[in-house]
């Protein structure tokens, strides 16, 4: 069994119940993401219900008042997040009649849409095969295949995203997508994960060669 195999199988195992995550609804994957883009599950997810129970649907968020959208928003701060989903969403909902756009490329043309919302979406709701790159994958490539590329470099968002493309089970993305970064969110966490118990203590490189705190590298703060 490989990378993905691994991975695949500890995740479902030891997944969180997350609402968007029993969702192919591009609405609710894109809401989702950008909530929780600078933001902790804990946090995130109230929002998230209040969100969806306002505005059930695109065009619901698009009639919405910018003040209605951002009384909602309070609390979570990076105010721009909420006036760039509130403009897409008017977009989306009057300009494309509620179709959101259907491949990756297509949803980066959309703003506040970057290659990581893109690729959640374009996997979530579509399994494009298109690998989502954030600072969980990071740490969770860079640990099992002893990469110390400083991923404050903006060479190591192409090396990860070629990294991540090549391990990636591309018959499953979703589910690949989910995993990587829900592994990196609750095994191999940045400070003093538990290693010992983790299903790649054997093929890390990284635990391996005791580098286990000192990746991924990142020199700029
Ligand atoms: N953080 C960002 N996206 C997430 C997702 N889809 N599930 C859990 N945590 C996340």
């Amino acid at each position: 069994m490989g990378f993905s195999n691994y991975l695949i199988q500890w995740y479902l195992q030891n997944k969180r119940e997350l609402p968007w995550r029993n969702s192919q609804n591009p609405y609710e994957i894109w809401l989702s993401e950008i909530i929780l883009q600078q933001t902790r599950v804990a946090q995130g997810l109230p929002y998230f219900e209040s969100f969806l129970a306002h505005f059930p649907t695109v065009f619901d968020l698009a009639k919405a008042s910018e003040e209605q959208v951002l009384k909602l928003w309070q609390g979570l701060g990076y105010y721009s997040r909420a006036r760039n989903l509130h403009q897409t969403a008017k977009i989306i909902a009057f300009e494309k009649k509620g179709q959101f756009p259907k491949t990756y490329n297509e949803l980066l043309g959309l703003k506040g849409i970057g290659t990581y919302t893109a690729a959640a979406i374009a996997s979530f709701a579509y399994d494009e095969a298109v690998p989502v790159v954030d600072g969980n994958v990071y740490r969770v490539l860079s640990r099992y295949f002893n990469v110390d590329t400083d991923i404050s470099s903006s060479k190591a968002k192409n090396e990860f995203t070629a990294l991540a493309n090549e391990v990636m089970d591309s018959k499953q993305p979703a589910l690949f997508n989910q995993a990587i970064m829900e592994f990196g969110a609750l095994q191999c966490v940045p400070k003093n994960p538990d290693c010992s118990v983790c299903v790649f203590n054997a093929g890390c490189a990284a635990l391996q060669m005791k580098k286990v705190q000192s990746l991924p590298v990142k020199l700029k703060k």
